[in-house]
């Protein structure tokens, strides 16, 4: 059994971009913790950070200052962070990453598409239940479809399916359903929200739409770089 901890946790965490003279904090000394099995959506303005805080919570980018420690390793401490490799690793073994525009391969049918990160790595365990991973997001009869045959929602689950492929513990979904309608932006959070209460997946979630937003279990605001509210 896993251990009900934290997977992630984040303190006092700064991340400053420089443009010319100027510096802005986009994350402004932010602290959290994300514990397994956790869905938690992040609301606020555009320009609040919530990408930002994303892209740092799953190691794609390194904090400024402060300090994350991810599954139990201090990722970044004081500007000081872990290696490139040893990043892709985490990276790699914890983490599936979603994204408004799909990315998907035109030319790969929807099978294809879900077993692209095996080129790059696989998972020990990963691979045998691929087909009732598509069943699970709906998309059993669409295996042999090109993507241009799908709809934005399906396409959308081909994505999901994509980044569970290698098993990851924590699901990151920034603005997952910008290019959707609402019917199929709440089919999407309800897809989420099943893969959190099914398989104890973690997922963080940014999003505009804050009946999507509701479908997590915890809304945390933020402003400026900083928590304004959680829920
Ligand atoms: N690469 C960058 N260089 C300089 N400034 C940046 C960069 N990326 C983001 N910023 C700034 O950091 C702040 C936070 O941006 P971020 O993209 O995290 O906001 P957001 O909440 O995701 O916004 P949106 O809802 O529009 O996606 C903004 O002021 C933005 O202009
Ligand atoms: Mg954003």
């Amino acid at each position: 059994m896993k251990a009900t901890t934290a997977i992630i946790e984040a303190e006092n965490i700064k991340r400053i971009y420089k443009r010319g003279a100027e510096e802005i904090a986009a994350i402004d000394g932010l602290s959290l913790t994300v514990n397994r099995g956790d869905f938690t959506a992040f609301v606020g303005p555009s320009g609040s950070g919530k990408t930002t805080l994303l892209n740092l919570l799953g190691c794609l980018d390194n904090p400024s200052a402060g300090k994350l420690v991810v599954n139990g390793r201090t990722v970044h401490e004081n500007g000081r962070g872990l290696s490139e490799s040893q990043l892709t690793r985490i990276r790699r073994e914890l983490f599936g990453y979603i994204f408004q525009k799909f990315y998907l391969i035109p030319t790969l049918t929807v099978l294809e598409n879900v077993l692209v990160p095996f080129t790059f790595f696989r998972k020990e365990g990963a691979g045998q239940d691929v087909r009732q991973l598509l069943k699970k997001l709906g998309l059993e009869g669409r295996m042999n479809h090109l993507p241009a045959e799908l709809s934005g929602g399906e396409m959308q689950r081909v994505a999901i399916a994509r980044a569970l492929v290698n098993r990851p513990e924590v699901l990151l979904a920034d603005e997952p359903t910008g290019n959707l309608d609402s019917e199929r932006s709440l089919e999407i959070g309800q897809v989420l929200k099943k893969l959190n209460e099914e398989e104890g997946l973690t997922v963080l979630l940014v999003t505009h739409n804050i009946e999507l937003a509701r479908t997590a279990r915890v809304i945390i605001g933020l402003k400026d770089g900083k928590i304004s509210q959680a829920r």
